[in-house]
């Protein structure tokens, strides 16, 4: 067995200049965070962009050496690149179409053909590291043509592709002038992974309809090849979390933290700055529980961590602006001189202090209008070690398939999400042990780990099946 390259276009750290010179910090986001467990085993290594441009090569040459230490490589992305590629067509033409904003979709041939030419620099960048027997595994929808680019090259190769975001229904999928020649770029692995069943189904549907290919149980007869696809929830690193919610060190800054809020009822939000996050409708909703609610005034206040992400893209501008004034305008309604409604932090936070927040929240509201799974929402009920707490989640989150007994809410339903805000606060301790208990079994059964195990045996039993076919 060779290696396995992992290989997305963020790295799981990421470069910020400081003072001149440069630094890592951990990234954000749930595919950095829910690999960051695994990667390091054996020979393996993480190629991805380090986020950032670098321009000069002597600064260039450090961080490869650098990272080569952390088991990673880069590939380099020039200020056109990260404008046309990353905030360009993945950002303002995937990401807004595959989370069902198709009003948000730029369709811009200038943006396409950057995303043609970087997916080809992670192509020869791999090349360059990899032997004729590892796995190479493609990550997320900035390289969905990577796969089938690198199967040219090395025809016998086992790759394998992972969607972290939604894969949509055919009738947006057509709507991209780009349609076919994305698909052709999936169906170049030999195992394709979405995080629910319904995604899926709208892949197979689409490759169906658009390239002409159909599938018999999730088994795609290409020209020459068997492609596998399926549904493979992500899991988190459990006992991370749950061993950090013990900790004495998360302990001593939760207790600190809670002296300063004083007596309340505490709600925890956190996401990246995205408007698939559905923040200023649940902003909307904890406005409407407390102009309903008057006798929760003073008893309840909301920890919003929102990280930032993709802050030249127009739209994530625009919706910054949106949750600062509604945050600004109900703080400055309800608030008193011993009593802020919504404690708002526009940053990311260091591990241990995000596993306070998990662990010393009463309730998490995680209300996405679409997400691919949502680890946030695992991460809290992981750390939930004393079994008291409780998670409204959407619907809308590929988490709610395993996480039914979380209060389910339709992030739309403005009044169903202040009612579950309400359900949540009066819930008895032996229902909410209850239904933490029963999360903890799924998610602590099917971790990172078992994910990865999963994925790969299948990912050897696809290439068994294709030998035995020859
Ligand atoms: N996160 C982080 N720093 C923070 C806040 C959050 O690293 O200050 C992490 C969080 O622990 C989670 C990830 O960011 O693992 C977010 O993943 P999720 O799947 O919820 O959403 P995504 O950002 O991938 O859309
Ligand atoms: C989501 C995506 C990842 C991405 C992350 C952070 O989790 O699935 O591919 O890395 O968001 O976004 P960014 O644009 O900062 O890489």
């Amino acid at each position: 067995m060779g290696k396995t390259i992992i290989v997305s276009n963020r790295l799981p750290v990421s470069l910020r200049h400081k003072n001149g010179k440069f630094e890592f910090k951990p990234s954000a986001g749930g595919l950095a965070t829910g690999l960051g467990s695994i990667y390091k085993e054996g020979e393996n290594i993480w190629i991805g962009w380090p986020g950032n441009d670098v321009e000069d090569p002597e600064q260039r040459a450090e961080i490869i050496i650098e990272l080569h230490e952390l088991k990673m490589a880069p590939v380099f992305l020039t200020r056109e690149d990260i404008e046309q590629f990353y905030e360009g067509f993945s950002n303002e033409t995937l990401w807004p179409a595959f989370h069902y904003f198709t009003q948000n979709i730029n369709y811009d041939e200038h943006h396409w053909e950057a995303y043609v030419r970087v997916n080809k620099m992670f192509c020869d960048a791999i090349l360059k590291k990899a032997d004729p027997d590892d796995t190479i595994w493609v990550h997320d929808y900035q390289l969905l043509l990577l796969p089938q680019m690198l199967r040219e090259k090395l025809p016998n190769a086992t790759i394998a592709f992972f969607q972290h975001i939604p894969f949509p229904s055919y009738e947006v999928v057509r709507m991209l002038p780009w349609r076919h020649e994305i698909l052709t770029g999936m169906c170049g692995a030999d195992l394709i992974g979405f995080h629910t069943y319904d995604d899926m189904r709208h892949f197979l549907s689409a490759v169906g309809r658009i390239m002409g290919l159909s599938n018999e149980s999730g088994y795609i007869q290409a020209e020459n090849r068997l492609i596998n696809v399926d549904s493979f929830p992500m899991g988190i690193d459990y006992d991370k979390f749950a061993k950090s919610a013990k900790s004495k060190k998360t302990q001593t800054i939760a207790k600190k933290f809670l002296e300063l809020l004083g007596d309340q009822k505490l709600l925890l939000s956190i996401d990246r700055l995205d408007y698939s996050k559905g923040i200023p409708k649940r902003i909307k909703a904890f406005d409407r529980f407390l102009e309903e609610n008057p006798e929760y005034h003073g008893k309840v206040s909301m920890i919003m961590v929102v990280v930032p992400s993709r802050d030249k893209v127009r739209s994530y501008q625009r919706l910054k602006e949106e949750i600062d004034t509604l945050v600004g305008r109900i703080n400055s309604d309800y608030s008193t001189l011993n009593w802020v409604p919504i404690h708002y932090f526009y940053r990311s936070f260091p591990f241990e202090e995000l596993s306070a927040f998990y662990a010393m929240s009463d309730i998490a509201l995680v209300t996405p209008l679409r997400d691919g799974m949502n680890l946030v929402c695992k991460e809290f009920v992981a750390s939930k070690v004393d079994k008291k707490g409780v998670l409204i989640l959407s619907e809308m989150a590929g988490a709610s398939k395993e996480l039914q007994d979380a209060i389910l809410v339709n992030p739309n339903n403005n009044k169903g999400v202040a009612e579950a805000i309400k359900q949540a606060i009066t819930m008895t301790e032996k229902e909410q042990r209850a239904r933490i208990v029963s999360m903890q079994e799924t998610i602590q059964r099917y971790d990172v780990f078992q994910w990865v195990k999963v994925f790969m045996d299948r990912l050897q039993y696809v290439k068994q099946k294709q030998l035995d076919l020859q």
